[in-house]
């Protein structure tokens, strides 16, 4: 990797890394599309493009890695590419995952309903979870039926619920009593976000979390996106001067 960052003339600072990096995986439909092929092609090497970024990501010594896999939103494609992406799905988790799972110290987490997911994608979750749980390296979050304004409202319905019963003082509600709440009550706030494929929106993820995240936009379309653009991505944000409404 050293050799690769000075041909790239890319500077990275140990000290400076980031913890938490987000990534809307986005343009593989697009990147089928250009090369005349089916999008269920663009999502496909969309996950093997994951499969390299995480081992990746654990290499350069990152501690959390969110990716946006499925939104809330999604459900309303076309019932084809739904089924498409909920069998790559399965066969991600009983190959890549499967294969983290006994090769490597990384650990996976899902954010989302995924009550609403399959029975047998659901076991797929939670067995992956449990095998995962006292690992220590890199922790992927895969965010899977996951909108975050659902998981607000879901917070916000729990939330109510405790007060309703007394177990919470509603005087003792703050920011960090409201975080329990949420789908990430145990993980930090990504420092960077990064959506690839020239979209600049934020398209219902994270939207609690990411208050004093730094974003970083490319070009380039998800299955293209490389080792390079994360370097490149983590180097821009060290260059960043994050004040946290605060002056320096
Ligand atoms: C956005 O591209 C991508 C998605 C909605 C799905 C993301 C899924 C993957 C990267 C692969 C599957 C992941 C797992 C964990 C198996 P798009 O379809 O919106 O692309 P477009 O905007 O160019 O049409």
């Amino acid at each position: 990797m050293l050799e690769f960052l000075k041909r790239e003339k890319i500077k990275i600072e140990k000290e400076k890394m980031p913890q938490h990096i987000a990534i809307i995986m986005d343009g593989n439909g697009r990147w089928a599309r250009k090369r005349g092929l089916p999008r269920s092609a663009g999502h496909r090497f969309g996950a093997q493009k994951l499969k390299e970024i995480v081992l990746f990501a654990d290499e350069i010594g990152l501690k959390y890695l969110t990716v946006y896999a499925f939104s809330t939103e999604n459900w309303k494609r076309p019932k084809e590419e739904v089924e498409n992406l909920m069998n790559l799905l399965r066969e991600f988790f009983d190959t890549e995952i499967e294969n983290l799972i006994n090769k490597t110290q990384i650990r996976i987490r899902v954010i989302g309903d995924i009550s609403k997911l399959d029975k047998d994608i659901q076991e797929r979750i939670v067995s992956a979870e449990e095998k995962t749980k006292d690992k220590k390296g890199l922790c992927v979050v895969i965010a899977l039926n996951y909108g975050a304004r659902q998981e607000i409202i879901n917070a916000v319905k729990n939330l109510a619920l405790d007060i309703k019963s007394g177990k919470i003082d509603i005087g003792d509600v703050d920011e960090d009593l409201f975080k329990k709440y949420l789908y990430t009550n145990d993980i930090p706030d990504p420092d960077l976000l990064i959506r690839p494929s020239g979209e600049m929106r934020v398209s219902n993820f994270l939207l609690w979390q990411i208050s004093y995240t730094e974003f970083w936009f490319s070009n380039v379309l998800w299955p293209d996106f490389k080792k390079e653009h994360l370097l490149k991505a983590i180097e821009d944000y060290q260059k960043r001067e994050r004040r946290f409404g605060g002056v320096k």
